[in-house]
């Protein structure tokens, strides 16, 4: 359950613990691992300390942070006080605490300052339950405010040597946990509205049916029963996507420096879209103008998947593979598709395909980001 701090007790995962807290106590920022993604993490409640994230990820100023405790202890401490947590939150709270999911609780300015906020009039808070990450809280004696630690607009990181390459010199200190084991970050969701639903503003690491489960579950008789929605398919919100001063889902996210392409491998296209012959998209892919170069271009797809075979047998292509998984196991291809992105990357591709993948459980959470990765889409007939 969500209470009481871990226990770390290598000798060297304490002394490296302990000169993060002294990095992080001098008002600067570290890198630690938590279960969903590497996070760039400030004290959460120093205003020059958690600038210094902004500047080090080049973040827009209006996209608020996630505030991680490590205790029900230090939750409090960051709400309004005397603040009585509703019944909806303390279920999804006992449920998925510790571990990858954000919630939105109002926010009093006189504790937690605004630069976190982004002036919303909520806060997020995660307790994440990754062992290092709740040691190094704990550890410190105070929540620390953390996005994930890439460059703005850059894939997240899922191992220390993605956060190496990327803000190596511009942090202190890295503490590398190995491998993410989710991989996307965590399920942002609002249980705060009045209509007593719960909507989904960020799918991740917690899934949309992992939370009905929880509410039917919980509400065994329709009357009163929450309703979970999904931002952008059961409502939009129409504050996040017009208004100038909300957060984080406008800007372009998640891309590496080479292009992009969400490869539909059996979703039909919408009206307005055409679909191309495997041969044909494969052709396009050769550069006529100069046909002596043979472009290298990374593939991200499930073992199963027919673009693996149909790539095997082209020609005037050098192909670099990397396996979602089984396709039957969306929970992998998240915890593959951001360290695929950026190995990729790093490989010397010249550019990515990436295939779809179910949008079930874990599924939404990796469609969420690839479409927002991808720069165009490409639905493919396998003939
Ligand atoms: O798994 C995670 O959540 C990782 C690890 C490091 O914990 N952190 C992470 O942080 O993904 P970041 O900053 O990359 O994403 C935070 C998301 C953004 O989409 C932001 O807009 C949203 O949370 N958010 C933060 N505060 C919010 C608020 N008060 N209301 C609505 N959305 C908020
Ligand atoms: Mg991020």
């Amino acid at each position: 359950s969500g209470d009481g701090d871990p226990v770390v007790s290598s000798p060297e995962t304490t002394s490296a613990l302990e000169a993060a807290s002294r990095v992080l106590h001098d008002r600067r920022p570290v890198v630690f691992p938590t279960e969903t993604v590497y996070g760039l993490g400030a004290l959460a409640l120093n205003s020059r300390a958690v600038s210094q994230i902004f500047s080090t990820k080049g973040r827009p100023p209006d996209n608020p942070l996630i505030v991680h405790v490590s205790s029900r202890a230090m939750l409090s401490s960051v709400l309004p006080k005397g603040y009585q947590i509703s019944r909806l939150n303390e279920l999804l709270i006992g449920r998925f605490w510790p571990g990858p999911l954000t919630l939105l609780f109002p926010c009093d300015p006189t504790i937690v300052p605004s630069i976190v906020t982004a002036g919303q009039p909520t806060v997020a808070i995660r307790m994440p339950s990754h062992v290092v990450a709740r040691a190094l809280i704990a550890g410190t004696g105070a929540p620390l405010a953390a996005p994930s630690a890439n460059s703005s607009g850059k894939p997240s990181p899922t191992r220390a040597e993605h956060v190496l390459q990327d803000l190596g010199e511009k942090v202190d200190l890295i503490l590398d946990g190995g491998p993410c084991d989710v991989g996307v970050e965590s399920t942002v969701v609002d249980a705060l509205h009045e209509d007593g639903n719960v909507r989904i503003l960020r799918p991740g690491g917690v899934t949309v049916e992992d939370i009905e489960a929880l509410v039917s579950k919980m509400y065994p008789h329709n009357e009163n029963k929450p309703q979970v929605l999904v931002h952008r398919r059961d409502y939009q919100d129409e504050a996040i996507e017009h208004a100038p001063t909300t957060p984080g889902m406008k800007y372009r996210h998640y891309s590496p420096s080479v292009p992009v392409t969400l490869l539909y491998t059996t979703t039909d296209p919408p009206p307005d879209q055409q679909s191309i012959a495997a041969s044909d998209f494969l052709s396009s892919l050769l550069d006529s103008s100069r046909p002596i170069v043979i472009p290298r271009v990374g593939l991200l797809a499930s073992d199963e998947s027919p673009l693996v075979r149909i790539a095997e047998s082209s020609y005037g292509i050098q192909w670099v593979y990397r396996s979602l998984g089984p396709a039957d196991n969306p929970a992998i291809a998240a915890q593959r598709l951001f360290d695929g992105l950026l190995s990729l990357e790093k490989d010397g591709v010249t550019q990515i395909l990436v295939e779809e993948v179910k949008e079930v459980k874990e599924g939404l959470a990796f469609m969420n980001r690839i479409r927002k990765a991808a720069g165009a889409s490409v639905w493919i007939r396998i003939v």
